[in-house]
């Protein structure tokens, strides 16, 4: 798609390119793939932001992965965090002994992950992994979060595109934009 498509007309700037994407998911299921040598982890896609890279990432591992989902709300349609998380959507299936890996759009203040990774590390998983495509670390307010693999460190700009979302718009732009700030400035 040109970057003159009707899609693009709310973004700035292209941070990351749907090619430097596609180069960066490959290599990181790679990685996933040399890591987990020998088990099944289970995937836990978090909606909505995640779902794109989820799929693309899935398919980048040679692992026999099962997959699940989960809504997790940390955000309302504003660009803030409220520090406030709900759980939407739970698990379909139960993670106990289980190696699981998080599958996360982005990482800001880390305040989402952090209460998901403790939720089911109380559900008794073997292991938590922390996967994203996207960190903010200007903004972490969870100073001791582990993200165990990070696609692209960005700056702190709100972004869109592959997945991620500003009031449920622009998850379909292939690359990953920062959103024009008039869009969303005085909401
Ligand atoms: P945290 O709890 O502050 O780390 O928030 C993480 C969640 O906030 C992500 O799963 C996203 O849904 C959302 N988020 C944070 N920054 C952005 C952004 O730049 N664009 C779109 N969503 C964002
Ligand atoms: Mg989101």
């Amino acid at each position: 798609m040109e970057q003159t498509a009707r899609i693009y007309q709310d973004v700035c700037k292209i941070l990351v390119t749907k090619e430097e994407i596609s180069e960066k998911v490959k290599e990181t299921g790679a990685r996933i793939t040399k890591d987990f040598e020998e088990k099944a982890p289970v995937m836990v896609c978090i909606l909505k932001g995640a779902a794109t890279f989820f799929t693309d990432l899935m398919r980048e591992i040679d692992l026999p992965v099962t997959t699940d989902f989960m809504s997790i709300s940390s955000y309302g349609s504003a660009t803030k965090s409220t520090g406030v998380v709900r759980v939407m959507k739970d698990l379909d299936r139960d993670i106990l002994g289980k190696d699981v890996i998080i599958v996360e759009d982005i990482v800001d203040s880390g305040i989402t992950l952090n209460y998901l990774s403790k939720m089911l590390e109380g559900r008794g998983a073997a292991s938590i992994t922390i996967v994203t495509l996207l960190d903010k670390p200007a903004r972490r307010k969870v100073k001791d979060l582990v993200v165990n693999y990070s696609c692209f460190n960005i700056p702190d700009e709100f972004v869109v595109g592959y997945g991620l979302d500003y009031d449920e718009k622009y998850r379909n732009i292939p690359d990953i934009g920062v959103l024009k700030p008039e869009i969303y400035q005085g909401k």
